[in-house]
């Protein structure tokens, strides 16, 4: 059973689907970051003919967050949801550098990632799961 934050959250994330840039990939991702301040930020994957240029859509949501709160921006909880050209729900776990950039700005206490898995289940996992040993500046 999903709690309320997680459903508005997975819901927030599903509907950014729907303002994807994927003419590549066919692939829609969609993320939402609710912030330790409480506000929701929405982020789409953004692709581009130089296949590298491409945004993920975590990418894109925890820039609107940074732009939105500043330094003090701080990621309590955040969801990823993706869809292909017809709509049908795609297993998609954060790939390995947006969990090194959820790592970046988790509050303290560890960040919650749900997401779409095999099999149409909806998962969560802290990133301290998905990342562990992460990569920081002592
Ligand atoms: N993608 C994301 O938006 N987030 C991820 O964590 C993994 C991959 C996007 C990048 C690209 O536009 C498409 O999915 C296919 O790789």
């Amino acid at each position: 059973m999903m709690t309320a934050n997680r459903e508005s959250l997975v819901a927030a994330a599903r509907e950014s689907c729907q303002s994807s840039h994927a003419p590549y990939s066919g692939i829609h991702v969609g993320a939402a970051v609710r912030s330790a301040g409480g506000n929701v930020y929405r982020g789409t994957n953004v692709e581009n003919a130089s296949y590298p240029l491409g945004n993920c859509a975590e990418t894109s949501a925890i820039a609107a967050g940074v732009q939105a709160e500043g330094a003090r921006f701080r990621i309590a909880e955040i969801a990823v949801w993706a869809t292909d050209g017809e709509g049908r729900v795609l297993p998609a776990s954060p790939c390995g550098g947006c969990r090194q950039r959820i790592h970046e700005l988790a509050v303290d206490g560890g960040v919650n990632v749900h997401f779409p898995w095999q099999g149409g289940e909806t998962r969560s996992a802290s990133i301290d799961e998905l990342l562990p040993f992460a990569f920081y500046l002592p």
